[in-house]
């Protein structure tokens, strides 16, 4: 049985639904409470057993490479002034996992993004999260998915049920029940009307995928808005093999949404026991 042991984060993305706060950085390093988006996913991706962290980055996310790096400097200076707590936390941010990036040198979507790191991941399984996707669950989100892949040895996506009048936004499965959180998929619809729509489960950010994907991705055919779509390369080969969704428990917010990331930062606000009653408070009285 193949272990799935790396996860690809494209984090290379413009970012246009964010600006002007992403004009000089990138989304995936704005901040839920303390600490940035993409650390909450890499913590998921540890969580869920992966050692192996690939990032797909561009010229203008330096910054996220230097958050999963040493930093000597501030270590030195944050180790003379005694702030023992400090020094650890940023300490072990880089010893989370191994970390590699790899360039896309233009962004032409997020299945092109994956297809960057082809020679990275080998004839292996691996695990596509997405760098702005934050998923809040007791039982990782991924770690989920993978043991859907590890019963089934093949694709596994993450949905979560969304209302009915929004299926317009989303990826949409088209699904065969087979028990209470996975379902087999027989389609996938982009973007449906509610009266289209076949189900109300939408894909969100979380991927388990074979390297037989890389054949799909490889004819690198745009989709919708001119990009390589991952989700046309997963709905081409769920025609020729079978492919699964995982029904995950948790709570999803796509941070690349501005209200979104404003409900996440309440949401990751009040699980903080040292803000969770003012910040209630303060609510209460707005
Ligand atoms: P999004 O759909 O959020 O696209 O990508 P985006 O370009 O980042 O943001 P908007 O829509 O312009 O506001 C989902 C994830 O895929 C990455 C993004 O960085 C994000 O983490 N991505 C997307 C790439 O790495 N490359 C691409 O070409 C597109």
């Amino acid at each position: 049985m193949k272990k799935v042991r790396k996860v690809v984060i494209p984090v290379a993305g413009l970012g246009t639904r964010f600006l002007p706060a992403t004009k000089a950085q990138p989304k995936e390093m704005l901040p839920l409470v303390d600490k940035p988006i993409i650390q909450y996913i890499v913590e998921e991706a540890v969580a869920s057993g992966i050692d192996e962290v690939i990032f797909v980055t561009s010229s203008t996310k330096r910054a996220i490479e230097d958050h999963f790096d040493r930093n000597f400097e501030l270590e030195y200076r944050l180790r003379q002034k005694g702030k023992r707590e400090q020094l650890s936390e940023i300490y072990t941010i880089s010893d989370m996992a191994k970390f590699i990036y790899t360039r896309q040198k233009t962004p032409k979507g997020l299945g092109h993004a994956i297809w960057t790191a082809k020679e990275l991941i080998g004839d292996e399984p691996f695990a596509v999260m997405l760098g702005d996707d934050v998923i809040d669950s007791k039982t990782p989100a991924l770690k989920q998915l993978i043991k859907v892949f590890d019963k089934y040895q093949d694709i596994v996506v993450g949905v979560t049920k969304v209302a009915k009048k929004d299926t317009g936004k989303y990826g949409i499965i088209d699904p065969v029940p087979i028990d209470e959180n996975t379902v087999e998929i027989k389609r996938f619809i982009e973007k449906p009307s509610p009266a289209k729509a076949p189900s109300n489960l939408a894909v969100t950010g979380r991927y388990v995928l074979t390297s037989e994907i890389f054949d799909y991705l490889g004819k690198q055919k745009k989709g919708a808005g001119g990009e390589i779509q991952l989700t046309d390369a997963i709905a081409k080969y769920i025609k020729k093999r079978a492919g699964y969704a995982c029904i995950y428990k948790g709570d999803y917010y796509d941070c690349g949404n501005k209200l979104e990331y404003v409900k996440a930062i309440v949401n990751y606000t009040l699980k903080r026991k040292d803000f969770r009653a003012p910040l209630k408070k303060y609510l209460k009285n707005l």
